[in-house]
């Protein structure tokens, strides 16, 4: 094994546009450090660097959307992720619509939209950690199937770091909570 240091990331993560109105105005950042943090309620976290714009929107509104484009926005995407609203006005670049909160900003063009009410902040040395609570979600009607979202209909836009590359995704690789059940049933039987 290769030591590599403490600077690593988790290899890929999805790409997302975290949405909220500043300043009465719509903005999107582009983020990759979004997850998935508590089963119930369903809650999700985005960690953003002190001192973006987007934040400032949150802490207002107390809502903030998180999107996840699919390959055909990469270029917008990237572009979200290298201008601040602060001096770039973000507003217009999407169709956006609203949902039930109203002040949390979702791209027609993004195959899934998560709504969220922000339900507590986590204060890091240089990050701050926006834990929401999930509202509702919204998927295009052709990108799901048997009414869950298909990553092979979304076609997400994936990223490694630190060599800032997006990535697509590749093939299925087998089923969650069955496939290690083999191992399981012969170190320990059925
Ligand atoms: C691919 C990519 C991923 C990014 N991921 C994050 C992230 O996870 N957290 C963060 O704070 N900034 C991240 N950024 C940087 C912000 O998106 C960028 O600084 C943006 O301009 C902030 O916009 P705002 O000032 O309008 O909020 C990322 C940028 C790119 C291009």
């Amino acid at each position: 094994m290769n030591r590599i240091g403490p600077n690593v990331f988790v290899p890929p993560m999805p790409v997302a546009l975290v949405g909220a109105i500043v300043e009465g105005k719509p903005n999107f950042m582009t983020v990759g450090w979004v997850t998935r943090v508590n089963f119930k309620p369903p809650m999700m976290a985005v960690v953003l660097n002190k001192g973006h714009y987007t934040p400032k929107g949150i802490m207002e509104h107390g809502t903030f959307s998180i999107c996840f484009p699919p390959i055909a926005m990469e270029e917008l995407a990237d572009y979200c992720g290298v201008v601040s609203g602060r001096s770039v006005d973000k507003s217009k670049l999407f169709d956006i619509f609203y949902g039930d909160t109203e002040t949390a900003p979702m791209i027609m063009d993004c195959p899934l939209n998560i709504e969220c009410r922000l339900a507590q902040t986590i204060d890091l040395p240089t990050n701050t950690i926006y834990i929401g609570e999930v509202v509702e979600s919204y998927c295009k009607p052709g990108c799901l199937t048997d009414g869950v979202p298909d990553i092979t209909k979304i076609n997400p836009l994936l990223l490694t770091m630190p060599d800032n590359r997006y990535w697509s995704i590749g093939e299925m690789a087998g089923r969650a909570f069955k496939d290690g059940l083999n191992i399981k049933e012969k170190l320990h039987g059925k």
